[in-house]
């Protein structure tokens, strides 16, 4: 939809209202936040200072002076004059009362594989061997980037961590991503190391992933950026698994590098708040991806908060987001979030159905987890390959959550009644890359769950429902509008890397009341998801407003898999749509039409799909290519990408008589449908 049209026109709603479901008394007997004067803790009138709160749960090293600084609105600085450190937070703080504790459980793809229990000491050690590796021999420094492309081993954090303890920017590209997409956020974010894996599992396959540190460094060098090494983790230390041949010179093996450093101790860097802790990518409007900016100190304590609130963590609990730390939801909930409250927190390597659709329920049994963190995406696929599978193993879950799409009621009751076995509450977070943490969710003691609802704001967070003319949708109006946040919070990212101009016109343009105002009241956030908001206050987000795709709950943009298509020689234009699909949400249509000497055969359509996941990864693969003889447009020639989603959807097309070429529609429908 392009942001002339209006929100409520293009979103109907989902689903209706539905009933209430109370926390079970076994879970508010032990939780964290049983308080229903929450909300009232946070309200407007305690802006900002409440916050306090929130970074009161991490160690400092000085106080700030300045809670909230609006100065270079709307880039809000927060806790400004504070200093501390992520790693010190995360790992050392702990090793008085939790030495012997698990932090990490790593569970490999295979099960002949023997699970690893990484202790705090353990990850203490290795991160202090490996942060003494990125300095002496890397020569990395705080507010250096680097990048990495790592898979889901305990390597990943442990480097992440390693980073955060000098200051040092991490920049995680999800490991299926592609070479080139990786090669895109090097060049973008000026890395000149790249810290990656040989292999990896997947499906029961060891995957050769270094051959993309290959494919990013190549084309991060041709837009310019140079990569002077690459540090290699060895999914076998000693073995290398992979096929490319390896640079002199340039590529190195950790697990040899690290025996010059073992036992070295690196004194975690005491870094100011507002320094950056890590730039994590996102798609936006535009083909260019957006390096999304995090704090130190506002995020880490923004989730450290919604760990312990929302999610209930408490140090005893053993922890497991299924999400991959590739993305946001696993930086903040597998990482920074439950290692900063001394959980144990679970990593597993592989997919959830393998090799079978029990594999969660039996990893959940194996290592007694009790909090369980998944999408709407993995809920219907385990339910559709193995609805009665998790009634096989005995585990006990006290919380779950779900993040990343709605959830249908159908689907959420099958997550409460057959996965939590009515025991468990569940949290619906609604929250994105940009925000650091949760936005709306129950806090799940205090306010009641809803099935297909994400729930109030949290407390600190106040949401409120615009229509197109800037006007506020009142509670229980039944309409769709944009849901924005009226206030800045902690954890929310400071500014697009490099790119202040995109972060002001994407997020706040539309309704800053002046561009001047220094006022944080003047500058409410816009999300970019439609939403409607019930009488009682709960959200609900019907989806994206702009071009991006949610595909299995992973954030696409329509424009960056266009301009995929766009790189096959014979392609003149690409358009693609969101359509519905039963497992993962959305999935992706292609439609293209060719230049006037290209043939339309299979074989196109197959190098057009390949191209897609070569320039950006298996998960941006059409479901169809199809490749039209025109695209429907308008008079003044702009590409009519409704008109295909309605083709796609098998939905009523509208009129089209005022298109330029009307007759196009009915061939595609039938070329499509029939
Ligand atoms: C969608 C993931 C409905 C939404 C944390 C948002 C959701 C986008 C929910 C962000 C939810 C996320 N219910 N939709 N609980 N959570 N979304 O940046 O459209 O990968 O804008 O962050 O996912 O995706 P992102």
């Amino acid at each position: 939809m392009s942001s002339n049209e209006s929100v409520e026109k293009h979103y109907s709603v989902h689903w209706q209202e539905e009933g209430l479901y109370q926390a079970p008394p076994e879970f508010i007997g032990q939780a964290n936040c049983t308080d229903p004067g929450i909300y009232e803790k946070f309200s407007l009138d305690k802006f900002p200072e409440c916050f306090k709160a929130f970074a009161d749960l991490l160690d400092w090293d000085a106080y700030w002076h300045t809670t909230l600084d609006t100065s270079d609105a709307p880039c809000w600085r927060w806790f400004v004059g504070g200093r501390l450190n992520a790693c010190y937070n995360c790992v050392d703080r702990h090793l008085d009362k939790y030495r012997n504790k698990t932090a990490i459980h790593f569970v490999p793809e295979l099960e002949e594989e023997k699970i690893e229990h990484i202790t705090y000491q353990e990850l203490y050690r290795r991160v202090n061997e490996t942060a003494a590796l990125l300095k002496d021999f890397a020569g990395l420094k705080a507010g250096d980037r680097v990048t990495l492309h790592l898979p889901m081993t305990p390597e990943l954090p442990i480097t992440m961590l390693a980073c955060a303890r000098l200051g040092i920017i991490h920049s995680e590209v999800f490991a299926g991503f592609s070479g080139r997409a990786c090669g895109d956020r090097i060049w973008d974010s000026e890395s000149t190391v790249l810290i990656t894996m040989d292999s990896y599992y997947r499906s029961g396959k060891l995957l050769d992933h270094k051959e993309k540190a290959d494919e990013a460094i190549k084309s991060a060098e041709k837009q310019g950026q140079k990569v002077d090494k690459v540090l290699i983790w060895r999914r076998y230390p000693g073995t290398y698994s992979s096929q490319t041949p390896v640079v002199d010179g340039r590529d190195y093996f950790m697990d040899e590098l690290l025996k010059n450093y073992f036992s070295v101790v690196v004194e975690p860097v005491s870094m100011p708040a507002e320094d950056i802790l890590f730039l994590m990518y996102t798609s936006g409007s535009t083909g260019r991806p957006k390096g999304c900016q995090h704090s130190i100190g506002g995020y880490l304590a923004y989730v450290t908060w919604m760990s312990k609130y929302v999610q209930d963590i408490h140090p005893e609990d053993v922890y497991w987001c299924m999400a991959d730390i590739g993305w946001i939801t696993g930086h903040s909930f597998i990482v920074y979030g439950p290692l900063a409250l001394a959980a144990s927190s679970v990593i597993y390597e592989g997919v959830p159905t393998y090799p079978d659709a029990g594999r969660p329920w039996k990893i959940a049994e194996e290592l007694g987890v009790n909090i369980f963190h998944t999408s709407p995406t993995a809920i219907r696929g385990l339910r559709k390959a193995g609805a009665d599978e998790p009634s096989k193993y005995n585990y006990h879950f006290k919380h779950m959550t779900t993040v990343g799409e709605p959830i249908e009621p159908e689907v959420w009751r099958w997550y409460y009644n057959v996965v939590g076995r009515k025991k468990a509450v569940i949290v619906d977070t609604w929250w994105q890359t940009e925000n650091g943490g949760f936005l709306c969710s129950t806090i799940p003691a205090v306010v009641p769950m809803k099935p297909g609802s994400a729930g109030p704001g949290v407390p600190g967070i106040h949401p409120i429902i615009l229509d197109d003319e800037g006007n506020e949708i009142p509670p229980g109006a039944g309409k769709a509008g944009n849901i924005c946040i009226k206030n800045p919070w902690p954890g929310a990212f400071q500014t697009i890397w490099k790119d202040k101009e995109r972060y002001i016109e994407t997020y706040y343009r539309r309704y800053n009341r002046d561009p001047n105002s220094k006022d944080w009241r003047d500058w409410p956030y816009m999300a970019g998801d439609a939403a409607v908001m019930a009488a009682d206050g709960y959200f609900r987000i019907l989806g994206r407003i702009d071009d991006v795709i949610n595909v299995a709950g992973h954030r696409l943009g329509t424009k960056e898999i266009e301009s995929a298509a766009l790189t096959v020689e014979e392609v003149a234009e690409a358009a693609v749509v969101s359509v519905n699909d039963e497992v993962k949400g959305t999935v992706p249509d292609l439609y293209v039409s060719l230049k006037p000497q290209a043939q339309a055969n299979e074989e196109l359509a197959k190098r057009i799909s390949n191209a897609v996941s070569e320039v950006i990864g298996k998960i941006a693969r059409p479901a169809h290519v199809y490749i039209v003889s025109d695209m429907p447009k308008t008079r003044s020639g702009k590409l009519m990408r409704r008109i295909l989603a309605s083709i796609s959807n098998y939905k009523d097309v509208g009129d089209v008589t005022t298109l330029a070429n009307p007759k196009i529609v009915e061939e595609i429908r039938r070329q499509v449908q029939d």
